[in-house]
């Protein structure tokens, strides 16, 4: 498994904004849809394309289109629908499929809620969407998930990780292809199994179940 951990100061300025427990709700979704704007372009980088001749009003020359099958992005619901105009403004031709998952807080175990992806994963390139990997156990089962549907290669974009949660997506992950890309690697967890320093929870943050 490969894992990018961003090192840009324009990212650790927007992550630095989207942890203030007093940023308000509309400022921090646009934060999270700004981070995986930029995230996505390391996160695209082995995106899959292929060849073809384009002719510009002076002369042909060779560009690169994206390759069939397109490009599958996975947002997890709740939270990572929030990145999924940050990842589709930059692969506007991606398929899209939806996964549905809670954590449950007292097992920390996720359950699947709903899944909608397109009936063929078979050979898919694949680009999972959650701002949190905490303890890992709802972005190893959504990676399960689409390797068991015939996902070719998956890779993960998050806005914050923990050392615990690239440790479980690295078990997960085995032998296949898998990219993990964060916007910073926090210091690990507290014993509610909250990422810390973190940012408290992603998905009331974003759609304002907490008050600001
Ligand atoms: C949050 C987050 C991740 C998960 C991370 O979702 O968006 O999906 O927890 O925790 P883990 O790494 O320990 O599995 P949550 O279950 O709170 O659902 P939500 O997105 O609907 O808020
Ligand atoms: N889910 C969140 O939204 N935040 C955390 O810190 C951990 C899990």
């Amino acid at each position: 498994m490969r894992v990018f951990v961003a090192d840009h100061p324009l990212i650790t300025h927007k992550l630095s904004v989207l942890r203030d427990k007093n940023t308000p709700q509309p400022t921090f979704k646009l934060l999270i849809d700004e981070l995986m704007t930029l995230l996505a372009y390391e996160a695209t980088r082995e995106v899959r394309v292929e060849p073809f001749e384009v002719e510009t009003p002076v002369a042909k020359t060779m560009g690169v289109h994206l390759s069939e099958p397109r490009p599958l992005v996975v947002p997890i619901l709740r939270a990572g629908l929030g990145m999924l105009d940050g990842m589709v403004r930059l692969v506007p031709t991606a398929e899209v499929g939806f996964l549905g998952m809670a954590r449950d807080e007292e097992t920390l175990q996720p359950t699947t809620y709903a899944e909608r992806l397109p009936d063929s994963v078979d050979g898919r390139q694949c680009f999972v969407l959650d701002p949190m990997l905490a303890t890992g156990g709802s972005l190893a089962g959504a990676i399960k998930f689409l390797f068991d549907r015939g996902a070719d290669d998956v890779t993960a974009i998050c806005v914050l990780g923990t050392p615990e949660g690239v440790e479980a997506i690295r078990e997960a992950a085995g032998d296949r292809n898998v990219t993990l890309v964060l916007g910073a690697l926090d210091e690990g967890l507290n014993e509610k199994a909250y990422i810390v320093p973190g940012l408290g929870d992603a998905g009331d943050r974003l759609y304002g179940t907490v008050d600001h």
